[in-house]
């Protein structure tokens, strides 16, 4: 689901003209300087602004990070696409799926823009030499671990994603408010582990396992 107010941009483009360090006749510092004080400002920087070189690799490593998260997190839960209880849990499970790489691939569309090649991201990402959500280094051993993760990491990471929404780098911000339109999965992950803690002995001690961290989480 696209959240239609996302794809407004956050200038009219003569207002950007005017922005005092996009003028290249200014040296470094006052350059510096200017870009500064319209970040603390509040003010939104695009992708075709001057930035000063520490802006946009903070920037390009935050995003590249989040990216692959969304993409390394996918993992653990494709494999539970086969092994779904039901058809229509399958089929839940699958949207997630399609979503989180969706997610991914937005991401790392705000990265390539920053400089960074997409290949070169996932070379570094199979490399091990870039980073990802440590949640996601954990193995899914029972069908509650999948249930969890949709409720609690996603519930997690709406909460991080909707302060990242007023992110100074106006193409995350709009990528923030886009991607944080996914309740969807936490009412799927709280409805996998009601009907579990309502179901068998088994299923719940599978939940408890999980919660008590004996599942190997
Ligand atoms: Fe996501
Ligand atoms: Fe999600």
């Amino acid at each position: 689901m696209t959240d239609p107010l996302a794809l407004e941009p956050v200038l009219a483009p003569a207002e950007r003209g005017r922005l005092p360090f996009n003028d290249a006749d200014r040296d470094h510092d006052e350059r510096l300087e200017l870009f500064e004080a319209h970040v603390v400002d509040g003010g939104k920087v695009e992708a075709t602004d001057w930035m000063p070189d520490e802006y946009r690799t903070g920037v390009l490593r935050f995003v590249e990070m989040h990216a692959n998260t969304e993409l390394m997190g996918v993992l653990p839960e494709r494999e539970w696409l086969i092994r779904a209880p039901t058809l229509r849990r399958k089929l839940a499970l699958t949207a997630k799926v399609q979503d989180e790489v969706g997610h991914a691939q937005l991401l790392y569309r705000v990265a390539e823009d920053l400089g960074k090649p997409r290949d070169a991201m996932i070379e570094d990402l199979l490399a091990g030499r870039t980073k990802f959500h440590n949640v996601f280094h954990y193995p899914t051993r029972t069908w509650a671990d999948i249930g969890i993760i949709a409720w609690l990491v996603d519930a997690a990471a709406i909460v991080a994603q909707q302060a990242l929404r007023d992110s100074s780098y106006a193409p995350y911000a709009r990528t923030m408010r886009k991607i944080c339109w996914e309740s969807v999965h936490i009412m799927h992950g709280r409805d996998v582990v009601v009907t579990m803690v309502n179901g068998t002995a088994e299923q719940r001690a599978m939940v408890k396992r999980h919660s008590t961290g004996g599942g190997g989480r």
